[in-house]
């Protein structure tokens, strides 16, 4: 049987600047709402791209001193790399200046000239760069653009334009009989008061030699940039050169886009497509804006100043995670690194992180890594909340209530945790009469995570298959989430500890207000060491499985893109190896050499920004300061460390 289908797309991006965090919220949104419906069994397509042509792009282009379709070039590698770093699963990447992209947009105009809906006439009147969009004086706040606050240009031009007003009434009346047309509501009602004024024909070419694509029959005249841009959902999907996939995919389930150009898309674009006898979009969601609120930087984290960035710290779930949970999907949100560091303890580090270590680090000492066959009953309770947990998760993605959906989860996430404080595994653990329990219970948590680990997968998809390499279970989640989130018992997995999922992150006086403590839900202060529970200590044999040794650091160089880290060669009496070291902020390449310091000497190799760093220096830090660990006094490298 073939599967339903879902198209959702994001705005397409100008390039005359580089990605930002802005551009990021949308595509992980965006890429949060496709994974769920991969999820939910929909056979989904997920469209990006970037809006390349305009006066905009072409003045970036001058100053960056390169033609539009070089500078363009460049900036789709700017724009993939920024999605890729933010593993956004999209399936394609559309942009402006492709051919298929060109035949498309001929065709479309093509179909709403033969409808008669353009006609030939003068346009005179101002034009806002930043918005590439048109403007009556009344539209205007003290004669500037109401979004940019400038002073737009006057143009009078003779242009092709788009008989936009006589659609009006229709789209009125499709807006009101489809209340998911647009969403949230008060984008709705933004759109039908704007509507209420009356719409102006629209000029859809502009003269003079401008950057875009020729005017079908008047190479005099480009294309108008949003007519040119708007057209990209469908020339995406093979409008004008494919008509089967065209015809899969096509109307869009949801059009995603920010609330700056909510208007395009819920008045002009529907007009295009009424005009051109095409079937519209069945939703246009138009998600609030993020603001980064402070100029502080992160020193905890390195000094990082671009959100972005912290990608390379600690991967790009984390900066997703906040970014999905913290600001209700369609509402503004701020930015800034104190709540991103409490989220992340509070949340990953604390409810998330610990619950998976102790599930497995239990599993592993009490009874082995693994669940016998026949585990006995627990009481842990976990399996009606996991099973209404999940079903409600379904449904919060479906209506794209993305944080809603997270909050959910937690409830299973916060309820398995207390399971364990309530039912005590490590007293279970000394009574072997109650054995039955045990694995019953631990039996419980592992497949609460199992569960977890599939309704987090949208929005952190590698910690999703963290969890489940922790677990001993494939990474593929294989299989949709009406058969995996079943309820099943966790028997034959092996599970081995491994290090922390979410390690937490020392929030440094500049970051946190100073003697507030973090808002973690913990009652800790911010750094303050947990308690140390039974179930944490460890034995004299696992510590002397870390092999600590002294080692001369030969040489330190900068390890480029990356203003953290620093490459080092070490030598460790035994050979001479590479380690990639997160110090930068805090030594200078050259002060290091000489240095003894204490090294891991057995961890496992890791590829870090393509080098291959073997082992890890030990540094003690607080306040914001770190110092290096060595031996105290001048000792032959390679001297063991016990
Ligand atoms: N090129 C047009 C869209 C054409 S779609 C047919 C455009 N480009 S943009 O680069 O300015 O913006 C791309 C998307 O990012 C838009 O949806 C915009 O609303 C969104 N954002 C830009 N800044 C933003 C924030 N600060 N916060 C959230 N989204 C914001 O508009």
């Amino acid at each position: 049987m073939s599967r339903p289908t879902f198209y959702i797309t994001c705005a397409i991006d100008y390039v005359n600047a580089k990605p930002h965090l802005g551009h990021a919220y949308e595509k992980v949104t965006a890429d949060c709402i496709a994974r769920a419906h991969r999820s939910l069994g929909y056979d989904v397509f997920f469209l990006i791209g970037n809006d390349e042509h305009g006066t905009k792009v072409a003045k970036s282009a001058r100053a960056a001193g390169k033609p539009p379709r070089e500078y363009v070039d460049g900036m789709e590698l700017e724009f993939r790399e920024a999605y890729r770093r933010l593993n956004v699963s999209y399936d394609d990447f559309i942009r402006t200046c492709q051919t298929r992209h060109h035949v498309g947009v001929h065709e479309l105009l093509r179909r709403v000239q033969q409808n008669g809906h353009i006609t030939r006439g003068k346009y005179t009147g101002w034009y806002c760069e930043g918005c590439e969009a048109f403007y009556t004086e009344k539209d205007l706040v003290d004669g500037l653009c109401p979004d940019h606050a400038t002073k737009p240009r006057w143009v009078e031009e003779d242009n092709y334009f788009f008989k936009l007003s006589a659609f009006r009434d229709r789209l009125v009346d499709h807006i009101r009989s489809n209340p998911d047309f647009i969403r949230p509501e008060p984008r709705r009602n933004e759109v039908l008061s704007f509507l209420e004024r009356g719409l102006e024909d629209l000029s859809i070419s502009r003269a003079g030699g401008e950057w875009g694509i020729p005017f079908p029959g008047d190479p005099d005249h480009v294309v108008y940039v949003w007519f040119d841009a708007l057209t990209n959902y469908l020339t995406g999907i093979g409008f004008g050169d494919d008509e089967g996939e065209f015809s899969k995919w096509w109307p869009a389930d949801v059009h995603i886009v920010g609330k700056d150009i909510t208007r395009f898309h819920c008045v002009i674009w529907p007009a295009m497509l009424m005009a051109a006898g095409l079937e519209l979009p069945k939703s246009v969601f138009g998600h609030g804006f993020i603001y980064q609120s402070g100029t502080k930087m992160s020193k905890s984290l390195g000094n990082i100043v671009n959100p972005l960035d912290v990608i390379d710290t600690t991967g790009s779930d984390p900066l997703r995670y906040f970014l999905i949970r913290e600001i209700t999907y369609g509402k503004d949100g701020d930015f800034s690194w104190e709540s991103f560091i409490s989220r992340y303890n509070a949340d990953l580090a604390n409810d998330l992180g610990n619950l998976v270590k102790r599930t497995v680090d239990m599993t592993f000492k009490f009874l082995g890594g693994e669940i016998a066959e026949g585990n006995g009953t627990g009481r842990t309770g976990l399996r009606n909340v996991a099973e209404d947990v999940a079903s409600r998760v379904g449904q919060a993605y479906r209506r794209l209530d993305l944080s809603g959906a997270l909050v959910i989860t937690w409830e299973l996430v916060r309820r398995a945790n207390r399971a364990i404080q309530e039912t005590k595994p490590w007293e279970l653990a000394k009574d072997p009469a109650r054995r039955d329990e045990l694995t019953g219970t631990l039996g419980e948590l592992l497949e609460a995570l199992r569960i977890v680990s599939y309704l987090v997968e949208p929005a952190i998809p590698e910690k999703a298959i963290g969890i489940r390499r922790r677990l001993g279970l494939p990474e593929d989640p294989g299989g949709l989430w009406d058969e995996a989130l079943a309820w099943r018992e966790a028997t034959g997995w092996k599970v081995a500890p491994s290090e922390p999922l979410f390690p937490r992150i020392d929030a440094s006086p500049d970051t946190a207000a100073a003697g507030r403590p973090a808002k973690d839900g913990s009652g800790r202060a911010p750094g303050e060491a947990e308690p140390d529970r039974e179930e944490d200590l460890i034995e004299l044999a696992d510590f002397e499985r870390v092999k600590l040794v002294v080692g001369t650091i030969l040489s330190a160089e900068p390890v480029r893109g990356a203003d953290r880290l620093l490459e080092l060669q070490i030598d460790t009496g035994d050979d001479r190896r590479r380690v990639v070291a997160g110090i930068a902020a805090h030594f200078a390449p050259e002060e290091l050499k000489g240095r003894q310091v204490v090294l891991v000497a057995n961890l496992k190799p890791a590829r870090i920004r393509d080098i291959e760093s073997r082992g890890m220096i030990l540094v003690a830090q607080a306040d914001g300061r770190m110092t290096l660990l060595g031996p105290g006094e001048e000792i032959a490298a390679g001297a063991r460390i016990r």
